[in-house]
């Protein structure tokens, strides 16, 4: 999965150039902010999904170009908004400064919004565009909006451990909040593709549980990996009073909790046999990243 990650990430970063080759922008500094901001690393596990639901539905990675793209300048616009100092306050990012840390809050929020537009533009300027892209660019606006990803980190800035949130409440934030994304990368790229009702049910099935995964994984290593090797500042969470699943369960059970989450995720899709192999092998990636 690692060499798949990688051949997919380089295919990003030529998208993602070519894409800004044809932009053209001299409005500064907000538009360095925004390309710092998206130009700066990152795992690019969004643009995989979206690559990965092409090939499910038998595209290839080109054909979501732009798609992905856009999907990505959705997540990197949430991460500035998600590091401002009156969200999580955080000052490193993909092992640099924070974009309101390099170019001051209002150029942040600035080049967050920025960046949202930008995406819808590129979705819709798509050489592929049809029917099946609007359907696709709707199904985004709903899971990383206010029903989805924005819903969740509305529920998020309320999280303090004096509420109390009962575990469901958490896997309800997580599943608006990360689901919402991964949803919109990997549901959105096969409705674009083309796919079939009973096959947008199975992959959202897949995607949520995805989602739920990756947030668990993202708050187990918040506890016990590093800075170095997370790019960003560790132990964040506890500072920040958040409640997370890891929290509520102790590790070892939020490992357990993972594993069984993998293996609903994987049984929604493995009737598709062979063209489902990539997300079980992905899903598995996913899980084992807290190793
Ligand atoms: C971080 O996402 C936000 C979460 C949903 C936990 P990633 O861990 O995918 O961040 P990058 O894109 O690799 O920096
Ligand atoms: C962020 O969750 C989720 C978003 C939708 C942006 P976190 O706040 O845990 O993400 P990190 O740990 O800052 O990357
Ligand atoms: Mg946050
Ligand atoms: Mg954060
Ligand atoms: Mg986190």
């Amino acid at each position: 999965m690692k060499k798949t990650l990688e051949e997919y990430r380089l295919i990003f970063l030529s998208q993602l150039n070519n894409f800004f080759e044809s932009y053209g922008c001299d409005i500064q500094p907000v538009y360095d902010a925004v390309k710092y901001s998206i130009e700066n690393g990152g795992k690019r596990i969004r643009p995989a999904f979206c690559y990965m639901g092409a090939q499910f539905c038998g595209k290839n990675c080109d054909y979501v170009s732009n798609f992905a793209v856009g999907i990505e300048m959705i997540h990197s616009y949430s991460l500035v908004h998600d590091d401002l100092p009156c969200m999580d306050n955080d000052v490193l990012r993909r092992g640099k400064p924070t974009t309101h840390v390099a170019y001051g809050e209002g150029m942040a929020v600035l080049a967050g919004d920025a960046l949202l537009n930008m995406a819808f533009e590129c979705f819709l300027a798509d050489k592929n565009f049809d029917e099946n892209t609007l359907k696709a660019v709707r199904y985004v606006g709903q899971n990383s909006g206010i029903k989805g990803m924005i819903g969740g980190q509305c529920i998020d800035l309320t999280n303090e451990s004096k509420r109390g949130f009962t575990l469901e409440e958490i896997r309800n934030l997580n599943r608006l909040k990360t689901s919402g994304l991964i949803k919109s990368a990997l549901v959105g790229s096969i409705i674009k593709c083309g796919a079939t009702e009973e096959e947008v049910e199975d992959i959202e099935t897949y995607a949520s549980k995805v989602g739920e995964i990756f947030q668990i994984a993202d708050d187990i290593l918040d506890k016990t990996s590093t800075s170095s090797i997370l790019g960003k500042d560790v132990n964040k969470d506890s500072q920040n009073d958040k409640v997370t699943v890891v929290d509520i369960m102790g590790i070892e059970k939020a490992r357990a909790f993972m594993l069984k989450l993998e293996g609903e995720a994987i049984s929604a899709i493995e009737k598709y046999g062979e063209r489902s192999k990539k997300l079980v092998d992905m899903c598995k990636y996913l899980t084992g990243r807290i190793n």
